[in-house]
């Protein structure tokens, strides 16, 4: 099983470049779907999901190319609106599909996605929000069987929850669907409107997305367009605490910085300087960065869920006593033992966890948990005195393009072990 291996102790200097945003790649890869020709997106990162995508949209007929960062994809032969479970099981958020697949075909067969390292993964609001526009839904033995008849109709949808993929999958059925649709309680995260821009320049009426209420006027056809991934501001967060916890100086580019306005402020109340320039952020941070007193995830604009992890792994050694709530995953903490044995003093009670910063941490053997709880480990090691391996690195590779090459070039040192 591949690991990686991290010689720590080591400022971290120099220049990053962020790649795509995963989490806005993949809604708009589903997008594709509904344009029925050559669509091209520049900007994707090279990611196992991003894989895992282009594999469902071939099997359902789209024939898909890839070079460097830009995949073109051409949807004009969509033949089948089956997922196989195998697919869907490799990555919960392909229920992302179930949207443009109905919007396109009228049917859609799929297995519901189950929990994950997360925990549960509920779509029962995706589920609800297309049943209100026409769509009927079988679920049997954890199979979805879809079909609407005729076409799709609008419908005024409230979200008790802001949930991103729900308000992903309910843009992706209104586009094409019969009137207009209003979504209440809409998510506002900015992979949010990123689809919807795409999905603009492709000929589709979207107005508010970014805002609680977004309203979609279904039309009868969308066309191809081309399209660049907005940069993935979980992976900034992720080398911007890397820089934090091993008290390092780098600049970070291709940020939209008033994405991680939440991360920047949390960095900046444990000690870090930070500067600001168009599209990048430069990071100094001291020897030791303070405490960083309280740290709720929440939904867009408060703080990211995803960049709690990589900012746990820097409050490890803050000089002081972190504490991070966690209020939209129930399991956020998986990872939490793994790097207690690093050192790291933590104490959990359900989605409250209390970080009592140590001066140094120490290298040692960890396995992956999840994603996030990953690249926790990675920046952990990156600071530790000693040797870390980190194993089961086939979560960090789902989110994060070649994250080895990346700290390498500001002067961290690991190696991939296959
Ligand atoms: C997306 C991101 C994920 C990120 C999360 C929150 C992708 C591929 N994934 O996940 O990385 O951590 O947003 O920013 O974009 N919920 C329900 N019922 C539903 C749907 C969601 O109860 O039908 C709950 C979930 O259990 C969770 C919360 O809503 O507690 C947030 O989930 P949601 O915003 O839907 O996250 P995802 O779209 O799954």
């Amino acid at each position: 099983m591949p690991s990686l291996v991290i010689n720590g102790n080591k400022r971290l200097t120099g220049k990053v470049e962020v790649d795509g945003a995963k989490n806005s790649v993949l809604p708009l890869l589903a997008a594709t779907i509904l344009c029925n020709g050559k669509s091209v997106l520049h900007n994707c990162p090279i990611l196992s999901d991003v894989d895992i995508s282009l594999k469902i949209l071939e099997g359902l007929g789209c024939v898909c190319k890839r070079e460097g960062h830009t995949i073109t994809v051409d949807s004009s032969g969509v033949f089948d609106c089956c997922i196989p479970e195998t697919l869907m099981r490799q990555m919960r958020s392909s229920i992302v599909f179930l949207g443009a697949i109905v919007s396109r075909c009228s049917i859609a067969k799929l297995s519901t996605p189950g929990g994950c390292e997360l925990g549960p993964r509920p779509i029962d609001l995706h589920l609800s929000a297309l049943r209100q526009m026409g769509l009927e839904i079988k679920e049997d033995f954890g199979i979805l069987d879809c079909k609407v008849k005729d076409r799709l109709h609008s419908a005024d949808i409230n979200l008790s929850m802001p949930s991103v993929g729900a308000t992903e999958n309910i843009i992706l059925a209104a586009v094409n669907a019969e009137g207009l649709t209003v979504i209440r309680n809409a998510a506002r995260e900015p992979e949010i409107v990123d689809l919807a821009n795409f999905l603009k320049k492709c000929g589709a009426k979207i107005s508010g997305a970014g805002t609680g209420v977004i309203e979609i006027t279904g039309v009868s056809q969308l066309k191809p367009c081309e399209h660049s991934v907005i940069p993935d501001r979980i992976a900034a967060a992720t080398y911007l605490s890397a820089a934090a916890i091993t008290g390092g100086d780098i600049l970070v580019e291709n940020v939209d910085n008033e994405h991680i306005i939440s991360i920047i402020n949390c960095l900046e109340q444990s000690g870090c300087r930070i500067n600001q320039y168009n599209n990048s952020v430069r990071i100094t941070a001291p020897e030791r960065i303070y405490r960083i007193e309280k740290i709720n995830t929440l939904v867009y604009p408060g703080f990211p869920t995803d960049a709690g992890p990589p900012m746990m792994a820097a409050a490890t050694v803050a000089d002081g006593t972190s504490m991070f709530i966690e209020n939209i995953f129930d399991n956020r903490y998986k990872f939490v033992d793994e790097i207690k044995r690093l050192g790291a003093k933590i104490k959990v009670a359900g989605r409250v966890a209390v970080v009592e910063g140590v001066k140094y941490l120490t290298g040692a053997a960890v396995e992956a948990t999840d994603l996030r709880g990953g690249a926790a480990l990675v920046l952990a090691g990156l600071a530790a005195h000693g040797t870390t391996t980190v194993g089961n690195i086939w979560h960090i590779d789902r989110g994060y393009e070649c994250i080895e090459n990346k700290l390498c070039g500001l002067g961290a040192e690991i190696s991939r072990i296959v």
